[in-house]
């Protein structure tokens, strides 16, 4: 018996599957790679933005002539896009044919629900609005990410940014308790992971529903204390919660990857205030030259989202002079999508399409010119690389990641895959680096 999943979105949703693998696993199916060949289908979905929600629903349909030929097949949605309001009864109206529709809150119960199935063939949905996160947090994982290892420290987000759905289907913010965490990673370690990679919606406000005893700076510095050679890095922060302490633990540890993700979305205070954001430009590039002068190689990248209701050509010159203020290494540009149930789906002033196509061209390609400064600017140092995998195009080729985040890739032997190596750049294109070894 195969399974096949189907993931779309972010890195939690990547690490869900890894649950929902082990899950699978524990059920006796094993993995295979496309759709046709499987007992089991599962689409772990996204709803941040309508193009996601789109592409789902066109491939839900594209299972119909499958399950037609293959009548004991089983297709499972769960994900985000699943758990907003009225989803579940009007997907099932469309594709009758889907056995089990669940939400981001019950994924400990999918077992049940595919034995439930496998013995009645009968539709099953659920969707809580909460759940406790030790049934979520004890699944067996089958972890597919090669030497990285994803751990999920938070659950949810309490923010409210007036475009986004992440609030009413990920709910409020949930920490797991520390031990929990250090004992996860620890155990990862033993099994050889090198790169520990923590996860929530906000990792920067870790704890604040903890009672206040423990805070994400407290986290980082329990993690890094932990003996042995491996890499930390984490996603994602919000600028408003990025403290000082947090940078400090950064700077001062030899573990903590000198990379940081900060999604500005806006470079104007007019857009950040109607976008709930809670910070101004002015404190955010605070934040930005407090990190550069605490940590001289750092590298950063950033969300952006383009017209937002009301964004003028002004408030988008202001977005083009931030980026090239603070020189982002790598930049996620997304056209602004109106979300059900979101404040800002009210929100005169809506921006023409054409129009935001035009502001991501413009962006993307002053960006492109900032991350090949940034990548030409290593040319001749030599870095400590962990090498991530082969090429996918050439398996002479090994790709691997800088301290600070940057992608390089390299002539060396698959046996170096996992490993600390030091490989010296020679050349640079846009955002990767290509080098050869020096030091295995
Ligand atoms: N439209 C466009 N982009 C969005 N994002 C979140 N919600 C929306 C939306 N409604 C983007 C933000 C966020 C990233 C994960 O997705 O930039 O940081
Ligand atoms: Fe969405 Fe804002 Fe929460 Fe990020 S911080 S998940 S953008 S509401």
């Amino acid at each position: 018996m195969y399974y096949f999943i189907a993931t779309y979105g972010c890195q939690m949703n990547v690490h869900e599957s890894e649950k929902i693998a082990g899950v699978l696993e524990e059920l006796g199916y094993c993995a295979c790679t496309r759709a046709i060949d499987a007992d089991i289908v599962v689409f772990n979905t996204c709803a941040i933005r309508e193009s996601a929600e789109t592409k789902i629903l066109g491939n839900i349909g594209a299972l119909k002539p499958i399950k037609a030929i293959k009548k004991d097949l089983i297709i499972v949605l769960c994900g985000c896009m699943t758990q907003q309001e009225g989803m579940s009864a009007s997907i099932h109206k469309k594709f009758p044919f889907v056995d089990i529709i669940i939400g981001t809150h019950n994924l400990a119960s999918l077992k049940d629900f595919i034995i439930q199935r496998q013995n009645e063939k009968k539709f099953i949905t659920e969707t809580l609005n909460s759940c406790d996160i030790a049934g979520r947090d004890n699944m067996k994982v089958t972890r597919t990410s090669g030497y990285n290892a994803w751990v999920n420290i938070m659950y949810g987000c309490n923010n409210f940014c007036s475009y986004c759905i992440v609030p009413y289907v990920r709910g409020r913010e949930v920490s797991r308790p520390i031990d929990d965490i250090i004992n996860e990673i620890k155990d990862l370690l033993k099994q050889g992971y090198c790169q520990i990679t923590l996860l929530g919606q906000n990792v920067n406000s870790y704890g604040n529903d903890l009672g206040g005893l423990v805070n994400f700076a407290m986290l980082l510095r329990k993690i890094d204390e932990i003996s042995g050679k491996f890499r930390i890095r984490f996603m994602t922060s919000h600028p408003k919660d990025l403290s000082s302490e947090v940078i400090d633990v950064i700077a001062s540890s030899s573990k903590i990857c000198h990379y940081i993700h900060l999604p500005v979305q806006s470079g104007s205070n007019k857009i950040l205030e109607l976008m709930n954001r809670k910070y101004t430009r002015e404190k955010y590039l605070k934040t930005i030259t407090e990190i550069k002068s605490k940590i001289p190689d750092v590298q950063f990248s950033s969300d952006i989202i383009v017209g937002f209701p009301t964004e003028t050509e002004e408030d988008f010159n202001d977005t083009l002079r931030l980026i090239e203020e603070v020189k982002y290494e790598q930049l996620f540009v997304f056209m602004y999508s109106k979300r059900k149930g979101t404040i800002a789906e009210k929100m005169d002033g809506q921006v023409e399409l054409a129009e935001k196509k035009r502001r991501i061209s413009v962006l993307l390609e002053k960006q492109n010119q900032i991350a090949t400064g940034i990548s030409e600017s290593y040319i001749g140092t030599i870095l400590e690389v962990l090498v991530d995998d082969v090429s996918p195009k050439n398996d002479k080729i090994l790709l691997g990641s800088t301290f600070a985040g940057k992608t390089i890739s390299f002539y060396g032997d698959k046996r170096l895959v996992g490993k600390f190596i030091y490989v010296k750049i020679i050349k640079a294109k846009h955002t990767t680096l290509f080098g050869e070894i020096v030091e295995e």
